[in-house]
């Protein structure tokens, strides 16, 4: 089996005429807090600190910066094709032996739009491809609906329950692999 490859930011950002994924900017940091003091982004992600300050956010800002860097991860802003604002935030964890876990949250103020989806169809799609990836993996706390139907939309395969996976407790199993995407 092949390494991965080290990837770079994609450029131009990866877009689909509707959102744009680009790096996170340090003016992000007043519309990341906005965003993660609400209750559900809290409520279905138990890691995000409580409460969160802006200071939260420029640590969060300056991490991922380094996580592009070092490799560890690559985390993009969700914005409106054309336009700054922040709607959100996704990132590919690792990759490590050519597996990685991506990860997501909408703001309040741009959910049901069809953002997530979008967003999650460009990154795993650019992740497979560029990382070389034989899984990309996503979970999500087991009454987490709204998550697991944009995995399903994008082609994730639900595996199974995994009791007690992270602190909120049990969490359900998705992923894709490059035989999921062959038709595409
Ligand atoms: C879950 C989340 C990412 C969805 O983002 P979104 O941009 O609103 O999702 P989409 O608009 O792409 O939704 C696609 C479909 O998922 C379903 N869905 C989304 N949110 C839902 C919810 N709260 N309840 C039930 N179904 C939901 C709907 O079927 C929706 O399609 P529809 O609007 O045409 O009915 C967002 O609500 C969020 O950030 N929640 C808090 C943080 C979180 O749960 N992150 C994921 C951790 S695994």
């Amino acid at each position: 089996m092949t390494e991965a490859r080290p990837v770079q930011p994609p450029h131009p950002p990866l877009h689909d005429g509707d959102v744009t994924l680009r790096p996170f900017h340090e003016d992000d940091a007043e519309s990341v807090a906005r965003a993660c003091r609400d209750p559900e982004i809290r409520r279905w992600i138990p890691t995000i600190p409580e409460p969160y300050t802006i200071d939260d956010a420029v640590t969060f800002i300056e991490r991922v910066e380094r996580d592009w860097a070092e490799g560890h991860a690559a985390a993009f802003a969700i914005v409106e094709s054309g336009d700054s604002r922040l709607l959100g935030a996704i990132t590919i964890h690792g990759p490590r032996d050519r597996r990685a876990f991506v990860g997501y949250w909408v703001a309040p103020w741009a959910r049901r739009r069809g953002v997530a989806t979008r967003a999650l169809r460009l990154v795993s799609r650019w992740a497979m491809r560029e990382m070389g990836l034989v899984r990309l993996a996503l979970y999500t706390l087991e009454g987490n609906v709204g998550s697991q139907v944009v995995a399903e939309r994008c082609g994730f395969v639900r595996e199974g329950v995994l009791r007690n996976y992270d602190d909120g407790g049990d969490c359900v199993m998705f992923s894709l692999v490059p035989a999921d995407l062959a038709g595409e």
